[in-house]
């Protein structure tokens, strides 16, 4: 009981320090769009649709006849209970998986936008090399030109507060800052789409404010965005419109505030209620 209650209080006070610090934030800054505006527009392969996917493990069905429509604007968070099927839509989405049957559409196409996504997986991936190198290593693939090079990673540890950092290994970083130089690494190549695993299950509230700050900026850049996550407070400060996943199924996107207040379905209100954790 005391160890609920004080869990319960840690989680308010938490909220209240990262909507504190959330508030700062809100004008898009010149040199951010220079950093971080998609290299081609990527509107105009909105909406992601998915059409009739289905999609079985060793005969397990995970799901069977999935629908969904992911808009054009803003951030998209993607909630429901462990094992419901959110990382596999993430994964879908990207064509990192193929499904047995069904159809992924950008804006009615089939193609993936090749190179416009940039990924932050659940646990980060990092090269055994120097931070700074890490990124480096990134831009070079996005093919940018190598006198750019530094100055683009220079920029991307200002924006992470990990100028400090630049020289230090990699692998050897906490686990906020890891994920951190994760997130600046999806970011340079500039992608249109950045999806983001539950960036920042297992951070404390300072790692949280600094990976919040950086997405919020780059969806004012012009990125969109889908970030699974279970907390709800990030929702609410990142999220404008949220789709809950309950076992393979895909309810209705809603705005964010009224999901949080009035979710559509009994599951989604088990769920925000902690009554639905692993299905
Ligand atoms: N490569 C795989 N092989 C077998 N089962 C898988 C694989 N990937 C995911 N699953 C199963 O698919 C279901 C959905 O997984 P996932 O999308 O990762 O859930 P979550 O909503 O927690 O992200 C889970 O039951 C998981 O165990
Ligand atoms: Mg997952």
């Amino acid at each position: 009981m005391v160890n609920e209650m004080s869990e319960e209080m840690g989680n308010e006070m938490r909220n209240e320090m990262l909507n504190a610090m959330n508030s700062q934030t809100n004008t898009v800054i010149k040199s951010d769009l220079a950093l971080l505006a998609p290299n081609k527009s990527f509107s105009e392969h909105l909406p992601i649709r998915f059409e009739g996917i289905h999609l079985a493990f060793a005969k397990r069905a995970i799901y069977s006849n999935l629908n969904l429509e992911i808009g054009a604007h803003g951030i998209t968070a993607i909630m429901g209970p462990n094992g419901a099927g959110k990382s596999l839509i993430l994964r879908l989405l990207a064509g990192l998986i193929q499904p047995d049957q069904g159809r992924v559409l950008y804006n009615g196409k089939s193609g993936l936008p090749a190179g416009q996504i940039g990924f932050v997986f659940q646990r980060p991936v990092l090269l055994r090399r120097s931070v700074q190198d890490n990124l480096l290593h990134a831009l070079s693939l996005a093919d940018v030109a190598r006198v750019e090079r530094p100055y683009r990673s220079q920029a991307l540890l200002e924006l992470g507060g990990m100028e400090h950092l630049a020289r230090s290994p990699a692998r050897k970083l906490s686990g906020g800052e890891q994920q951190r130089l994760t997130l600046l690494r999806a970011l340079a190549a500039k992608p249109g789409l950045l999806v983001l695993d539950e960036p920042s299950a297992s951070l404390d509230p300072q790692a949280t404010a600094l990976i919040e700050k950086i997405v919020r900026r780059a969806s004012q850049c012009g990125v969109k965005v889908l970030l699974v996550t279970h907390d709800q407070g990030q929702a609410a400060r990142l999220a404008d419109n949220v789709m809950f996943v309950h076992k393979g199924q895909v309810h209705p996107v809603q705005p964010t505030g009224s999901f949080l207040k009035q979710p559509a379905s009994r599951e989604a209100k088990a769920y925000l209620a902690g009554e639905l954790l692993i299905d």
